[in-house]
């Protein structure tokens, strides 16, 4: 099949005055419609078969699938992905439901993905050094110890062997750099710090107009790339910070403009170019929401790895919370992709205007936390993400000279360029560029940490350890993954839900290194997590904390190794009993291997399960969801039988009767059905159908037949189904057309909507969450 994400601009994303046309007050357990993804209209992104010549394949396209034009925003030619995406021009009566059917058929195309819009990212700025004379800005004293953010990673420890990630270079796709900064390095190009890069966008873009790409990268309106950039590579300045991989050089791929908000498609684009440039490393700060592997972007950035090139991707950032468990972002959540979580840093970098002394004061309420504002997993499939952290709340790095030069800020994105910087140094120390044995040994090697509750006013540490779908395996320990010399075959385990799950598993500990090593095993739970609200079917904004646990069997609890021995655990479970599973609880934590003699810090092995079934939670909040009219804004519910008058279509204009004069049941011409869906867990696959209800007019149309979900109907309207959906709303509007191109005839209709539920058998019709609106009429009346 191919993919499913065909979309016409028939969405339209305006959920204003939902709530209030309601005339209810929102509860806790009834919450505001979340999220609306927003998509370029008439922009798709193409994937090509294998092979494909891609210049000519994108030159044929119009012709072959006799569309008006198509005009080229981003091209991808890369042995990883061959494709493009363009804006849509369509010849008189033809429809853009139409033309991605004719470029589905065609056999050289392979995908087709609508363009989605991504917010830029806002740096969070507490302080910046604008307005100040950088003669006044002096050295501050760097926190007991050293520079905290290496401090807290052990970044210092591989800095003072030498290890600083030299020549490696590491391509970062961001909002572009202010490479002017003396800091930087002051240049761009051969020889200079910012080595290599592009801007694949050009000024004032916004995803609506072809791009205008140019091979300069700086900007100095966001900052958010300069920021980044300084995590990994400042250099001496009198701040007193530095990067993580100093002798590392860097590319900038800019992906955002000046304007608000760039697309998919541009990120896509910086991505492959940062890859066919040669970058040694990826890193990107940017992403979008999802809880599924299957989204375009996330695939593309898995296949980079597995072509070899690590990536490091933010985790995302839900301040306070707002999405919950199941959240992490896209591309961070692909298979093999790095997601990286944020702590809080141990000192906040502080700024005192009168007498312009940088110092750094010592954050006793939350240093060495998980920070509130880091994207939860695990994913839809119950994987363990994010994998790691690193502290990226309250980090100290470089800004724009016009922003003020210096800044601090928050969020993954902070935390993501300095994971990126410690790949560089292992891959230095180690001499190897495996992206799977690196994310092996960051995630073994990581200290699990500690959540604060962030509702009691005060931030208050819990004693138990964070969960793993918040923090990954923990905070990262760049000095342990580089000297570790023990294998497990496993990097972490899931124990899947109550009706799948896995009982034990079985791993593999191997010793390689020169000296015998013994080992006690230990298990440390995390606090458990819940999905959605008790007894109700909405996510948990925040999620609820327990200490409800697991109960983890390992056999043996001891093991010695000689060098190049190997031996196996078990690793038997019992999901937590002691919890509310209408809540979908997630529970998490962590096998220890704590050498016995010797000081090496212990092992970690992060485990998942869910302690109910993904199945039981509701997919669809199909109670409230009715049919309504495009040309109210109230959205109001629809009377049974009321008609709506269509354009005839071009093919029947023989349908096409006058207009009747509109009545309380019969709507003008121009109102259109609208139907809203509005997911509360992520979906794998959504369907909007078309019932025939009797009596019917006497126009002989199709036949109806069963379509597997338990009805018997028309089939699927134009543009669907739609595949891999986050948690989120979407309202489409429907013009009488059919996803196999043909018009239902003038006739008495309704809509039936299913959604499939996580880990549903799209076989049993009883897995389908479903909806079924009021009956309505289609009358057609001639056009024009
Ligand atoms: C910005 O950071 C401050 C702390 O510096 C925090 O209190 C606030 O919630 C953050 N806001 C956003 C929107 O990130
Ligand atoms: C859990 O089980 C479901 C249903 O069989 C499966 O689709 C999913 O991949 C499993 N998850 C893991 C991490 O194995
Ligand atoms: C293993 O190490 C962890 C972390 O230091 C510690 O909390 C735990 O008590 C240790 N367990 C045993 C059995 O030594
Ligand atoms: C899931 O739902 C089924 C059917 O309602 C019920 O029998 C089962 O106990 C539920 N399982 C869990 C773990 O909630
Ligand atoms: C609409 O009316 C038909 C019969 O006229 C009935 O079968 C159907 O249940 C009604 N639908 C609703 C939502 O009331």
């Amino acid at each position: 099949m191919k993919s499913a994400w065909a979309i016409s601009t028939a969405i339209i994303a305006n959920l204003a005055g939902l709530d209030f046309a309601l005339g209810k007050k929102l509860s806790q357990d009834e919450p505001q419609q979340p999220y609306q993804q927003q998509y370029i209209p008439g922009a798709y992104i193409v994937e090509f078969e294998d092979g494909q010549d891609v210049g000519a394949a994108i030159s044929s396209l119009a012709r072959r699938s006799n569309v008006a034009g198509l005009t080229q925003r981003f091209q991808f030619d890369s042995t990883l992905f061959k494709g493009a995406s363009f804006n849509l021009e369509l010849s008189p009566g033809d429809r853009e439901g139409d033309a991605l059917q004719r470029f589905g058929a065609l056999p050289e195309v392979k995908n087709i993905w609508p363009v989605e819009v991504v917010p830029t990212p806002k740096l969070n700025i507490s302080w910046t050094g604008e307005g100040l004379a950088t003669s006044l800005l002096q050295r501050r004293q760097v926190g007991a110890g050293g520079y905290s953010p290496h401090v807290m990673t052990q970044v210092d420890k591989l800095h003072e062997e030498g290890v600083t990630g030299k020549n490696f270079r590491i391509g970062i796709v961001d909002t572009g750099i202010d490479y002017t900064h003396p800091v930087l390095g002051g240049c761009f190009g051969p020889g200079c710090l910012v080595e290599f890069g592009a801007d694949l966008v050009g000024e004032g873009y916004d995803g609506s107009q072809p791009p205008n790409p140019d091979d300069d990268p700086f900007e100095n309106c966001n900052g958010h790339g300069t920021h980044v950039a300084g995590i990994i590579a400042a250099l001496e300045n009198p701040l007193g910070f530095f990067g993580a991989a100093p002798g590392a050089k860097i590319g900038m791929y800019r992906a955002f403009s000046c304007a608000d908000g760039t697309t998919m498609d541009a990120l896509m684009a910086a991505t492959v170019k940062a890859f066919e440039d040669g970058s040694d490393i990826i890193t990107g700060s940017v992403g979008q929401s999802s809880g599924w592997a299957d989204h375009p972007f996330a695939h593309l950035v898995s296949r980079i790895v597995a072509a070899g090139v690590p990536c490091t991707f933010a985790a995302g950032n839900e301040i306070g919370g707002t999405e919950g468990l199941f959240s992490v972002s896209s591309p961070s959540v692909g298979d093999g992709v790095l997601s990286v979580s944020s702590f809080e840093n141990t000192y906040m970098p502080t700024y005192d205007p009168n007498t312009g002394k940088a110092s750094e004061v010592i954050n006793t309420q939350t240093g060495g936390y998980i920070s509130s504002f880091t994207s939860w997993g695990p994913t839809f499939d119950l994987k363990v993400k994010p994998d790691v952290g690193a502290p990226g709340g309250n980090i100290l790095s470089t800004l724009p000279l016009a922003m003020g030069a210096y800044g601090v800020a928050s969020g993954t994105s902070m935390a993501c360029p300095l994971m990126a910087s410690i790949v560089a140094l292992l891959m230095e120390k180690r001499g190897t560029r495996d992206p799977a044995l690196i994310t092996r040994l960051l995630v073994r090697t990581a200290k699990p940490g500690h959540a604060f509750d962030i509702w009691t006013g005060r931030p208050i540490p819990y004693s138990q350890l964070g969960p793993v779908p918040q923090q990954g395996a923990g905070l990262v320990q760049a000095y342990d993954a580089a000297v570790s010399t023990v294998e497990i075959d496993a990097m972490r385990l899931s124990f899947n839900d109550t009706e799948n799950a896995l009982r034990e598993a079985v791993v593999t500990v191997r010793n390689d290194g020169k000296t015998s090593v013994s080992y006690v095993l230990d298990h440390l739970p995390a606090m458990t997590a819940e999905t959605i609200w008790s007894k109700s079917i909405y996510k948990q904004s925040s999620p609820t904390l327990s200490e409800s646990y697991a109960k983890i069997v390992l056999t043996p609890n001891e093991l010695t190794l000689q060098p190049g021995e190997e031996a196996q655990i078990s690793v038997s479970v019992t999901a937590p009993v002691d919890v509310d599973v209408s809540t979908l609880p997630i529970y998490s934590g962590w096998i220890f291997l704590n050498e016995t003699a010797g000081a090496a810090a212990p092992l970690v092995l992060p485990y998942v399960g869910a302690a109910g079934a993904m199945k039981n939670a509701t997919v669809m909040a199909s109670s409230r969801l009715w049919l309504t009219r495009s040309d109210n804004w109230l959205r109001p519910m629809l009377a049974n039988d009321t008609i709506f008058q269509l354009p005839a279509p071009e093919s029947n204009p023989e349908w096409g009767k006058e207009p009747l004069e509109a009545t309380g049941s019969v709507l003008p011409v121009g109102a259109y059905p609208l139907q809203n869906i509005w997911l509360v867990m992520g979906s794998s696959e959504v369907h909007i159908q078309i019932q025939r209800v009797k009596p019917s007019c006497s126009i002989p149309g199709p036949s109806q037949s069963d379509n597997g979900f338990g009805d018997v109907t028309l089939g699927e309207i134009d543009a669907y189904p739609w595949t891999f959906l986050r948690v989120g709303s979407w309202d489409t509007i429907w013009d009488g057309l059919m996803a196999d191109g043909s018009w239902v005839a003038p006739g008495r209709y309704r809509i039936i909507a299913y959604a499939l539920r996580t880990f549903g058998d799209r076989h049993n019709p009883g897995d389908w969450d479903k909806f079924v609106s009021t009956d309505f009429g289609i009358r057609y009346v001639k056009s024009g």
